[in-house]
């Protein structure tokens, strides 16, 4: 069910009474003093250059981490700070921009592109206190540069399930990605509220840069857990059909953004994604005898249809439907 609210920042970030369809249930309702989860950092760079040591260092803490909650961390990766800089300047301009304005790029039910303002999504029963724009063609340096870690980070993850470094690469080669801009308005009462409620990505790989405030929370261990801000670093995590090609090796997990009192929070997600009708199919080698295949084939089209009508869907709820 999608209920378009009109979402005004200004007015909602002014006002200490949080209308009810923002508040959470009590068991959902977001800790503010997580703990910080510990993630691995990999050297992009470093790995690029090929030394063999290097290489498999960074293939083994992938894996790793990848088979635990699918989180870590990208330095090194290339992407031109001045670029970064001026993604978040446009942002803030898009932003700023009267409520009236941001309509005329609304993002239509069952779209993936385009401006959301608060809605009933996928991702919750709440609605989350944020606003987006998601666009592919519109920011073609920022995405194309993603693209290009993406590449890179997928061969990577090639190399750490012991397959050929191009198997991902070719795979991803022609890709249906999407960038999303997160922009998170002060909250009178972020105890109440979450920003993004808790989901798995449905996507293959998303590649995150949140800004300085901090506020990404990743479910692990049986806890929430922070993610605390590392200048100059993307945070990556594995999403739903990444999963489905690793045959359920690798981890798509739970995660959510919590907002705070004093400022507003931003963050720029890329989503890699695979042509929208290409089937998927796990890699031969991962499916064995002790890891019989876990997903039926389906295409990203069909997934991003399912998320779009159901509550919290997920790749279980996946298998159920199909
Ligand atoms: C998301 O996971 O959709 C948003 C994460 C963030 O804003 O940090
Ligand atoms: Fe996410």
């Amino acid at each position: 069910e999608h209920r378009p609210l009109a979402f005004d920042a200004s007015i909602l970030g002014s006002e200490s009474n949080i209308p009810s369809q923002f508040i959470w249930p009590d068991d959902e309702k977001p800790c503010l003093d997580a703990p910080e989860l510990v993630i691995p950092t990999i050297d992009l760079g470093a790995f690029l250059l090929g030394d063999s040591l290097a290489v498999s260092k960074a293939a083994e803490v992938v894996n790793e981490a990848c088979k635990k909650h699918g989180f870590f961390l990208v330095v090194n990766h290339g992407v031109d700070s001045g670029l970064i800089d001026k993604a978040h300047q446009y942002m803030d301009r898009f932003f700023s921009l009267q409520l009236s304005e941001k309509q005329k790029a609304k993002r239509k039910v069952g779209e993936s592109y385009g401006y959301a303002s608060s809605f009933v999504g996928r991702f919750s029963s709440k609605l989350p206190w944020k606003e987006t724009l998601s666009f592919r063609r519109l920011y073609q340096e920022y995405c194309e540069a993603r693209n290009k870690v993406s590449q890179e980070i997928m061969g990577l993850l090639g190399i750490s399930l012991g397959l050929d470094q191009a198997y991902f690469k070719d795979f991803f080669e022609q890709n249906d990605s999407i960038l999303r801009l997160n922009h998170y308005p002060p909250c009178q009462k972020p105890e109440l509220t979450l920003g993004t409620g808790p989901h798995t990505d449905p996507t293959s790989l998303t590649i995150l840069h949140q800004d300085q405030v901090g506020g990404l929370q990743v479910f692990a261990d049986e806890k929430w857990h922070s993610v605390a801000h590392i200048p100059g670093a993307f945070v990556v995590n594995i999403g739903d059909t990444f999963m489905a090609l690793t045959n359920g090796i690798y981890k798509s997990c739970l995660h959510r953004a919590v907002v705070n009192t004093e400022t507003v929070r931003k963050s720029l997600a890329f989503f890699l994604c695979p042509k929208l009708e290409r089937p998927v199919t796990p890699a031969a080698g991962l499916v064995t005898a002790e890891n019989p295949r876990k997903y039926p084939d389906f295409t990203w089209a069909a997934l991003l249809k399912f998320t779009q009508n159901h509550y919290r869907a997920d790749m279980k709820t996946l298998v159920a439907f199909s």
